[in-house]
């Protein structure tokens, strides 16, 4: 990439270039595209609202909190969308390494990511951001079904 290295601290790589060609403006993160903190949070409470009714999952939910469930979705999809650097809940695959040794399956997945999308929608959010999220949903699919390798050691 060609970023780093000795320009120094803070020093823009595009500062030197701005005699040869104004530098790409920063794309804002996701998070920050889809409007921040209130309309995530709506989605997140569509979708769980949708979660813990839908007949095909909903027996995942049984007994749980959903305002907590809310509040660490909250929390990973700031990582997830960007906003934040790190997520200090737990990885995906430990996060759900129980329910995978009760059976959580791909079918299962298939059905968060319809919800999910369902309920990007229902707020509003517009297609070419769903897309991206479609994306990054798909990206967790083998993290969460336990399909990773664990992190490298350290
Ligand atoms: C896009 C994929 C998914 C993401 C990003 C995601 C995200 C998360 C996060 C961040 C947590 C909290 C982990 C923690 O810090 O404790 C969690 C827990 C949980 N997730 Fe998911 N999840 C996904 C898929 C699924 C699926 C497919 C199901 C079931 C149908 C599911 C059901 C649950 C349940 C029941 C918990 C609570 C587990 C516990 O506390 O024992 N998740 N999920």
């Amino acid at each position: 990439m060609g970023r780093s290295g000795r320009s120094g601290r803070g020093c823009r790589e595009g500062r030197h270039l701005a005699t040869v060609a104004a530098p790409a403006p920063a794309k804002e993160c996701l998070y920050n595209r889809l409007g921040g903190e209130k309309p995530v949070k709506t989605v997140i409470g569509l979708f769980y609202m949708k979660a813990f009714t839908d007949d095909r999952i909903k027996h995942w939910f049984e007994g749980l909190n959903k305002e907590k469930m809310e509040m660490k979705m909250a929390g990973f999809l700031k990582y997830g969308f960007g906003a934040e650097t790190t997520y200090k809940g737990r990885d995906l695959t430990t996060g759900h390494a129980d329910l995978v040794a009760r059976g959580l399956c791909d079918a299962d997945y298939d059905v968060v990511g319809e919800l999910f999308v369902a309920s990007l929608r229902e707020a509003g959010v517009p297609e070419d951001l769903v897309d991206e999220i479609v994306t990054i949903l798909e990206s967790c699919r083998d993290a969460v079904l336990g399909r990773t390798a664990a992190p490298a050691a350290k």
